[in-house]
């Protein structure tokens, strides 16, 4: 198969990480012989040096004509700490998420079984975590005007908005992927105290006959927040507005026993996009020590998704697994007296692996 690819690294981690999902892509393609084709560009803070813009058009065009896009991570702490700036990184992800059109969010959380001492919660709490949370990544908070300061500078507003389209769109997505999974959906929201949760529950309540097989439950955020720590294998299907699924993927990956495992893909109206879940990282950054696997995992998501290619992404799942079997791992889940390897190292193991 062809496999035309846009390649976005990002700032911080994201060059390090994506080029080790990059060799791996490389090397499966090669083992399954698919010609596969890529090209870089920028996104972020290294695109507002270069450009002045954290999306440039440039970057877009090559997203539009690409089959999927691989993406590392952005932002930069000389624009966190500095609340006046007007012009951020990420303003590149949120205008390159609405401009591609993609409105569902997909983050699988499942355990590593030789990592699950590393997680905080107890092994006979998470030995069954496997669940997809669906995030809305084009609507809400994010996207809701108005948004902006007062003249005075000294109130300000964000707006959550949410259209009966867009709530449709995103709940059918869940209930397809509930429908070939355990066959539980649980809609997460605020409607004791939101308006757009209001409208949510009540599409998700019109629309639950259409799929008889499936149990919905529905569950306010923070009781959502509280459960998924107290009883994670309860979750098949999560699926919930933007904002709330930024905050429950965050406390999500944590039961996994790093975020540095967890990728993601991003899928709507035009090309798909796919990238690990964890940040820039700045502080590690050009070190050689930041997880790949979030990355590398994505790539495999790309495979299945992208081009339904399932035994490409199987045979880089299973080569992930195995380099945490054989203790080949960054210092983030190094267990104690396990030597940390690098970014890199991690790499070239995969390859490895995968060619053999
Ligand atoms: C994520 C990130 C982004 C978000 C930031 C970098 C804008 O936290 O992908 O979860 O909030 O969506
Ligand atoms: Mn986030």
């Amino acid at each position: 198969m062809k496999m035309n690819i846009a390649v976005l690294p990002g700032d911080g981690i994201g060059p390090e990480v994506v080029e080790q999902a990059l060799k791996v892509t490389k090397a499966v393609c090669e083992k399954f012989s698919h010609e596969l084709t890529y090209e870089k560009a920028l996104v972020g803070a290294c695109a507002i040096d270069e450009f002045g813009d954290p999306y440039p058009e440039k970057t877009h065009e090559l997203c539009m004509k690409s089959d999927a896009v691989l993406f590392g991570a952005l932002g930069s702490p000389k624009y966190d700490n500095d609340p006046t700036a007007t012009i951020r990184p990420e303003q590149g992800l949120l205008a390159m998420r609405k401009k591609l059109g993609l409105y569902a969010n997909v983050r699988p959380v499942s355990i590593f079984p030789s990592l699950i001492e590393r997680s905080p919660l107890r092994t006979e709490l998470v030995r069954d975590v496997d669940f997809i949370c669906i995030r809305e990544l084009t609507g809400g908070l994010y996207f809701g005007r108005p948004q902006g300061r007062s003249e005075d500078g000294n109130s300000a507003v964000d707006t959550c908005a949410y259209s009966r389209t867009e709530i449709e769109r995103i709940l059918k997505v869940a209930f397809e992927y509930a429908g070939k999974r355990r066959k539980k959906l649980t809609v997460v929201d605020k409607a004791n105290v939101l308006e757009t949760s209001r409208l949510w529950r009540q599409i998700a309540k019109e629309m639950a006959p259409g799929y008889p097989d499936i149990e919905v439950e529905y569950l306010f955020v923070d009781n959502a927040a509280m459960r998924l720590i107290q009883w994670p294998s309860s979750f098949d299907v999560i699926v919930t507005e933007n904002m709330f699924g930024d905050i429950l993927t965050d406390e999500a990956s944590v039961i996994s026993g790093s975020m540095g495992l967890l990728p993601s893909a991003s899928v709507g109206l035009y090309t798909s996009l796919f990238e690990p879940i964890h940040g820039s990282y700045p502080q590690a950054a050009g070190k050689n020590i930041a997880n790949p696997l979030a990355t590398v995992l994505s790539a495999a998501m790309m495979f299945e998704y992208a081009f339904g290619l399932m035994k490409e992404g199987a045979l880089i799942r299973k080569a992930v697994a195995a380099s945490m079997e054989a203790g080949f791992v960054t210092e983030d889940i190094a267990m104690d007296g396990q030597k940390a390897r690098t970014t890199n190292e991690v790499g070239d193991w995969l390859v490895t692996y995968i060619k053999g």
